[in-house]
């Protein structure tokens, strides 16, 4: 990456700049990864000087980088250097000329620049109509790409509206939005694990598949959040991003090429394939306590913990159902995803209880266990036929030598700054996802069905999620490793 190149964050006092995007690029800085003259302008309306906003973020990088910053703390002083700071609200275009001001002269020639809008929704329109304002967005002698944080619309409706907003002043080739489920190593490595492989692709298919399972379980509770989560609720927070972007980088047919459009557009297609969701292939429900949270409304009936059924129309997948679930305040940290293979056609063996044997499963776990479980039977040792399910494993940590997994905003942010948005998502398949979701929402507000129903915080979910399951003879499964936090 050549050029001089200017990172501008809005939103340069919030949390998201302190825990995610200051540690990210402090570390791409230390492995040289940085576009070599570069600066960062942070843009808030705290009245820090430069030298206040540097002391600040280097608290931050400390605190949430860890051991990670104290190797390399030798690096900061550098690396603060080229950080600077503008004062301004989001809604004033006079505020935006000042940033544009010290732009161009800290720039002193033509540059590139990454605008990052780590704000709350409701200030998007505003950010962008300022930067059109104040002439920021022509890209006269550099590229000019705006990265755009999650959520991306709260309904269909407004997703549509934001995406013309954003339309009216860049161009799609020009904006990034974040999923940072995408950025996660091992999410992208179910592309590697599909196609950079022969043996896999040839049974991932309505042939030899019997169902598919997304579960994105947390064992952390609503938490300081509870204000922004009482008006989302688990559907919009996880389902119509993650869970939707896992489920398309699973289904999806293999791209042409490693590029952003065809790898999109095939992602694209999965999420048009979906059936429109039966709310009686739905559950959802909400964990004892979440009412009183602060900032929550007593009578709240947001979901904090969803289960849905999903089916995808195409000739890959039809009739093999695609079973989603997340919940906050379960019992363990989990991502993962499981492929449940379909029994032998025939099982020559004598079995006391035939439903003994355990259809082949594999696990894509995301995290924490990053890694893979492939699941089949083997002959219990000096037994005549009896067979147990073992476990073929592969770990991250043991393959590449506890090599640390870099967090996904590194990933991301390199990618935006090098102009490669295959792991962002593109404005059809946001509508798309929310075409998925927003019936769903709608249907469980209108007809009330199905009922909330409540779970004690540290377990696996509601009942009624167990009971969903058993009715199409299935079970959840949990076969990556976890962990309590
Ligand atoms: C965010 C959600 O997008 O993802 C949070 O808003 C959730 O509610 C988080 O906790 C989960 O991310 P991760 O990386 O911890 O699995």
């Amino acid at each position: 990456m050549s050029g001089r190149t200017s990172i501008v964050i809005f939103g340069a006092s919030g949390d998201l700049t302190r825990r995610k995007l200051i540690p990210a690029l402090f570390s791409l800085y230390c492995k040289g990864r940085l576009p070599e003259d570069v600066q960062i302008v942070g843009f808030s309306r705290r009245p820090y000087s430069h030298e206040e906003f540097r002391s600040v973020l280097r608290e931050a990088a400390e605190k949430f980088m860890g051991d990670a910053f104290h190797t390399e703390q030798a690096k900061w002083d550098s690396f603060a250097a080229m950080i600077w700071y503008s004062p301004g609200s989001l809604k004033e275009t006079g505020d935006f000329n000042t940033l544009q001001r010290l732009l161009v002269r800290l720039e002193g020639g033509p540059a590139n620049r990454l605008y990052y809008l780590a704000v709350g929704p409701q200030l998007y329109a505003d950010a962008i109509s300022n930067l059109a304002a104040a002439d920021m967005v022509a890209e006269r002698k550099g590229w000019r790409r705006i990265v755009i944080e999650k959520p991306f619309g709260h309904d269909l409706a407004s997703a549509l509206a934001l995406n013309r907003t954003v339309h009216d002043v860049f161009d799609e080739r020009q904006v990034y939005r974040i999923d940072h489920y995408l950025g996660k190593e091992t999410a992208q490595n179910i592309l590697f694990f599909r196609f950079a492989n022969t043996i896999f692709e040839p049974v991932w298919n309505r042939r030899y598949v019997d169902h598919v399972q997304i579960t994105v379980a947390e064992t952390v509770d609503v938490g300081h959040r509870a204000g922004y989560y009482d008006r989302s609720g688990v559907l919009r927070d996880m389902f119509q991003n993650h869970l939707l972007q896992l489920l398309s980088l699973v289904a999806m047919e293999p791209p042409a090429s490693f590029n952003a459009d065809a790898v999109r557009n095939e992602k694209a297609k999965v999420l048009g394939a979906i059936r429109p969701v039966s709310l009686g292939d739905t559950v959802r429900a909400q964990y004892h306590g979440y009412c009183e949270a602060e900032g929550v409304a007593p009578d709240s009936q947001t979901p904090t913990y969803a289960a849905l059924k999903l089916y995808v129309d195409n000739w890959r997948w039809q009739g093999v159902p695609f079973y989603l679930r997340s919940g906050k305040a379960l019992a363990t940290k989990t991502s993962e995803i499981i492929v449940r293979f379909q029994r032998p056609p025939h099982v020559m063996f004598n079995l006391p209880d035939p439903s003994a044997l355990v259809p082949n499963m594999l696990g894509l776990c995301i995290q924490p266990d990053e890694g893979m479980h492939l699941k089949f039977q083997a002959k219990v040792p000096d037994s005549a036929q009896e067979m147990r399910p073992v476990d073929m494993d592969f770990h991250y940590r043991d393959s590449f030598n506890d090599q640390p997994l870099p967090d996904a905003y590194e990933r991301l942010l390199l990618d935006a700054l090098q102009g490669d948005a295959s792991l962002f998502a593109r404005s059809d398949e946001i509508e798309l996802a929310w075409g998925v979701i927003d019936p769903v929402l709608t249907g469980w507000e209108k007809s009330n069905t199905p009922p909330l129903a409540h779970y004690a915080p540290g377990t696996w979910g509601p009942e009624d999620a167990e009971a969903f399951m058993r009715r199409d003879g299935r079970d959840w499964w949990h076969i990556c490793g976890g962990h309590e936090d």
